[in-house]
């Protein structure tokens, strides 16, 4: 039985996570219980005396044998405006791409209905993809990026939405920017303040979201900062992404993206900063140092971003991170894309991609990924970054998971005589959507 609501019940199943990066660890026929506010309270392994007392009691919900249980993706960046545009407008480099294609997408969101109408099929695809908690970019717009929070508590995604800023003239077209910083400013903070006065709010977190530095006046960026201090909110932006991008803060401030955020007083615990491929080494301890996070967005650095990240150098030195689909910079919903891609874009990194070159100067040694630690960033690696407990199946962590189903026919894991619980690797590269047979956020069936 996969019951709709699991809040109150103790749920008995295998349950598959990863605490540390490599690593999985399977809680083969374990019992959670799952208390009304959907928290785990109780985590029982098999054996344990908690466990034979909550096999016992009548309201136990007992998952088919054959289905594994995982977290909830964290997909740590998604523009929503640009979902209508998956899969395409990918010819250009981003400075061409952003002008021609999305600004003119994004500024069509001035249109409530419109912009309703999509997100509503957004955040149930990415629901129905596992996706349990997603960091949204919205557009400038306040009513419209209103109406997306108010759709995620409505259909139960975990969500953290920011109405985007963008302000200067210089930079950003007359038809789609804030009319001045101080406008930008006061409108984020009336968002700020919608957000978390919506009735039942349990689950969705307003974001302070400069765009980049290319498309903020300095006046915006100091007074979001400030702003950030005050609210105590979550604050997202993106960082030193392409060549262009990298170059241009270091052309206007004569200093990077990362040290010219920090000085606009952005680089906080809950900063999360999207690609950050070219972090230097004083970047990377500047970011270690205000504890703040990096969405990797490995597909679409593949299409903009130059080059690519190096995660492992960022793991190593004690960075948070997640993943992120960067929906629609890069052409895919799916977390599962998103560890495929990660694992993959890392061995292009190690090995290097011109076979002119001699193996020995083609690529940058010890660069590999392997999927189980895509997998731990995609989850558990997400819910640090943004300082949620999910992730996990922890006690005091919600109870965000994903029911997989290896065997249904529809699906494209095909195990033959492997076990579930030791094929964790492959039913992450192979599985599908319906191989999800069920998405819960705080125990409530969302998809
Ligand atoms: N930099 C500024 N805006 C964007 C965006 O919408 N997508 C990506 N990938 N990079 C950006
Ligand atoms: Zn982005």
């Amino acid at each position: 039985m996969t019951a709709a609501d699991w809040r109150g019940h103790p749920v008995r199943g295998t349950f598959v996570h990863a605490p540390e990066a490599g690593a999985i660890e399977v809680l083969d026929d374990a019992i959670l219980l799952i208390g009304s506010d959907g928290g785990i309270e109780i985590v029982a392994r098999a054996g344990e005396t908690e466990h034979a007392a909550l096999a016992a009691r009548s309201d136990l919900i007992a998952l088919a044998p054959d289905r594994i249980v995982i977290p909830g993706f964290v997909d740590l960046h998604v523009h929503a405006p640009q979902y209508p545009q998956l899969g395409a407008a990918l010819d250009v480099p981003l400075e061409v791409w952003l002008g021609k294609y999305t600004f003119p997408l994004e500024a069509s969101y001035a249109d409530l209905d419109l912009a309703r109408e999509r997100y509503e099929v957004l955040v149930a695809d990415l629901l129905a993809n596992g996706t349990t908690t997603a960091l949204y970019f919205a557009t400038v717009h306040r009513a419209a990026t209103e109406a997306l929070a108010e759709i995620c508590l409505r259909q139960g995604q975990r969500a953290l939405v920011g109405k985007v800023v963008m302000d200067d003239p210089d930079a950003c077209p007359d038809y789609y920017r804030d009319a001045s910083a101080a406008e930008a400013v006061s409108e984020t903070r009336a968002f700020i303040a919608h957000v978390r006065a919506m009735p039942g709010n349990d689950r969705v977190l307003p974001v302070i979201t400069p765009r980049f530095i290319p498309s903020c006046t300095d006046e915006a960026l100091a007074g979001l900062g400030q702003l950030a201090a005050e609210c105590d909110c979550h604050v997202q932006t993106h960082c030193s992404e392409s060549d262009w991008a990298h170059g241009y803060a270091i052309d206007r401030f004569g200093k990077t993206d990362t040290a010219a955020l920090d000085g606009f007083g952005l680089l906080r615990r809950k900063t999360i900063l999207a690609h950050s491929v070219f972090l230097t080494d004083a970047d990377m301890a500047t970011v270690k140092a205000r504890g703040a996070g990096v969405a990797h967005c490995a597909l679409s650095n593949m299409y903009f971003a130059n080059a690519v990240f190096p995660l492992r150098r960022a793991l190593e030195r004690g960075l948070h991170v997640g993943l992120g689909t960067d929906i629609s910079g890069g052409p895919g919903g799916s977390m599962l894309e998103a560890c495929r891609a990660t694992a993959q874009a890392s061995r292009m990194l190690e090995d290097g991609v011109n076979p002119d070159l001699p193996a020995a100067e083609r690529g940058v040694p010890h660069s590999r990924i392997d999927m189980l630690t895509a997998f731990h960033l995609a989850t558990a690696g997400g819910g640090v970054a943004l300082d949620l407990p999910v992730g996990l199946f922890r006690p005091g962590y919600q109870c965000d998971a994903v029911v997989i189903d290896p065997g249904v026919a529809q699906g494209t894991v095909r195990l033959f005589a492997a076990k579930a619980t030791e094929s964790l690797e492959k039913i992450l590269y192979t599985a599908s959507r319906p191989n999800l047979a069920a998405v819960y956020v705080s125990g409530a069936q969302v998809a």
